[in-house]
């Protein structure tokens, strides 16, 4: 146990893609719980796309951001060290979605935190289709893209933490999914979870061609984690009735803020009679959460949903961490292991 509690702090805006001098780290007391209140240790740190979203200076949409001296926000797991509360004991496993912060320690209400249940799966799983990732997948495919059985669903980012999810639920209702990814390693991936084909879109000449040859009838459903070239690509091949979650845009992390210009074939919106849905997890209420938890559960628990985790050893390795999802070197769950 450490006798302080390590910090990484945001240093400035990054310009661009961020650099690990982006962020310092500092030490600090360990902070100490209240009435009520418990003191949780880190086991595993979240590392996600979002992130790049937090330390921007020109961030008009959701939620507040981190600003340069404050501690970077991120979610955890970790084990109740002390308890105040008759509702949660020393010992415990918990996990926060997003309040944690990169650092050691943090002091909650249990209201706060979620309590995991190391028998159902790998703790690791909480930060994954039993965290914030899997209602992501679940909520963006069966509502926001109304994926309905034989819809072809093509998913970008499809061996990251949403991505693997997404396709095994298309799988399981019945869909088609179709990976696109940056690597033949993670395409094998993608076809062992259930993934019928997939795209290598760095190591293709003609993305949109690619696509038209994997997805002969076109595409019913495309699950979008990056915006950028493979939305374009996508958009010349919709089926009609074409269903877009726009779901994120990391292929955009190093022009953060920039105008997003592109081979815009716009028109195949109309003649497709698609549908964008820009979609935000947070939107939903407590029950929809409950819902895809409670099923995302079961099929964890029944094995129909599997998962790779990338964990990075090291607290000092955080800020690289969140270089390697925003880069593509990350193959399922980015986690930093403390
Ligand atoms: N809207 C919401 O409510 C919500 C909620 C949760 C997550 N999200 C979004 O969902 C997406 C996936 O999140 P995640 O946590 O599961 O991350 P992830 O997919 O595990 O990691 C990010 C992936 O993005 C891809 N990528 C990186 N740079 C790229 C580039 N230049 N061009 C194309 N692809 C690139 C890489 O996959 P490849 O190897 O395939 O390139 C990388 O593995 C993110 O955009 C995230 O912000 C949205």
């Amino acid at each position: 146990m450490h006798s302080m509690n390590r910090q990484w702090k945001l240093k400035r805006y990054p310009d661009g893609m961020p650099t690990p001098d982006d962020w310092e780290m500092v030490e600090s007391a360990i902070p100490r719980p209240g009435r009520e209140e418990i003191l949780v240790k880190a086991l595993y740190l979240d590392i996600s796309p979002y992130m790049r979203g937090k330390i921007n200076p020109t961030r008009a949409y959701y939620g507040s951001g981190v600003e340069p001296g404050d501690t970077m926000i991120g979610g955890a797991i970790g084990e109740v060290m002390e308890s105040n509360s008759d509702r949660i004991r020393a010992g415990q496993l918990v996990v926060s979605d997003f309040n944690f912060g990169w650092q050691d320690y943090s002091v909650f209400d249990p209201d706060s935190v979620r309590i995991v249940n190391p028998d159902l799966a790998p703790v690791e799983t909480w930060l994954d289709a039993l965290g914030v990732n899997g209602v992501t997948a679940y909520l963006g495919l069966f509502e926001a893209a109304s994926m309905q059985p034989g819809d072809t669903v093509v998913v970008s980012a499809a061996a990251g933490s949403v991505g693997q999810i997404t396709g095994q639920l298309a799988r399981i209702a019945g869909g088609c999914p179709v990976a696109v990814t940056s690597s033949a390693e993670k395409l094998e991936w993608c076809r062992e979870i259930g993934f019928d084909r997939g795209v290598d879109y760095q190591n293709t000449d003609n993305l949109a061609e690619a696509l038209k040859i994997a997805c002969p009838g076109g595409i019913d459903v495309y699950f979008d984690n990056t915006a950028g070239a493979i939305l374009d690509a996508v958009l010349q091949n919709l089926a009609v009735g074409a269903r877009i979650t726009l779901c994120g845009t990391t292929s955009l992390a190093s022009k953060f803020g920039q105008p997003d210009i592109g081979d815009r074939y716009w028109r195949q919106i109309i003649t497709a009679r698609a549908r964008l849905q820009g979609f935000l997890v947070l939107d939903y209420p407590q029950h929809r959460y409950n819902e895809a938890q409670q099923r995302l559960g079961q099929w964890v628990r029944e094995g129909r949903i599997q998962h790779r985790f990338d964990v990075v050893d090291g607290f000092d390795k955080a800020p690289e961490a969140l270089i390697r999802v925003l880069s593509s070197k990350n193959l399922g769950k980015q986690l930093v292991a403390l």
